[in-house]
């Protein structure tokens, strides 16, 4: 089962997703669509209403596992499947890092999420640069083999970048215009 948009907010305020994280989410979730849609216009076989919806529950289990050594991303895929959206489970694991890396079947919605997610810092789109920086600065604890496994896991995101955008009728440094361009319609709902 795929949760609608109206049911992925209802999902954040239930697991009390705080709001800069929100506001994050839904930029993550407007940015994985643009690029959902014109990748389905470009004739993948994707599903824009399940790449909307796991960019939006990305980060569903952020608030909970905050002060925790739980990780969550593996939160947020049992969160999923006790509410049933096993098609998001997945998603949702593996948004930080591609358990198998860019696997050939390249790219599909879980792919979209986790690049999406590379090219949002806070809540505004950035170039996949600075927001490797940002990562290494916050969470690599001026640790060199840190630093070194995030830009490793980062390469991922190069890699569907040219996959992605090589199909794609718009380069990856036209996604702020457009996304800021156009409100994402989604069954009556405006994101
Ligand atoms: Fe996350």
């Amino acid at each position: 089962m795929i949760p609608a948009v109206a049911e992925c907010f209802q999902l954040m305020d239930l697991y009390e997703m705080l709001p800069n994280i929100r506001e994050h989410s839904v930029m993550v979730g407007r940015v994985a669509g643009l690029i959902a849609k014109g990748a389905i216009e470009a004739g993948l076989p994707l599903s824009l209403e399940l790449t909307v919806s796991g960019a939006l529950l990305h980060d569903i289990a952020k608030t909970p596992t905050l002060n925790s050594d739980l990780r969550h991303d593996e939160v947020g895929r049992q969160i999923c499947l006790r509410h049933g959206f096993d098609e998001l489970a997945d998603i949702v694991a593996e948004h930080v890092v591609l358990k198998n890396g860019v696997e050939s079947g390249c790219c599909t919605e879980k792919e979209i999420v986790y690049y999406a997610d590379k090219r949002v810092l806070h809540h505004e789109i950035v170039a996949l640069g600075a927001r490797l920086e940002y990562i290494i600065e916050r969470y690599g604890n001026g640790d060199e083999l840190m630093g070194e496994r995030i830009r490793r896991n980062f390469q991922h995101a190069h890699q569907i970048e040219e996959q992605l955008f090589s199909s794609l009728h718009f380069a990856p440094h036209e996604v702020v215009d457009l996304v800021n361009g156009h409100a994402l319609d989604l069954g009556g709902f405006r994101l």
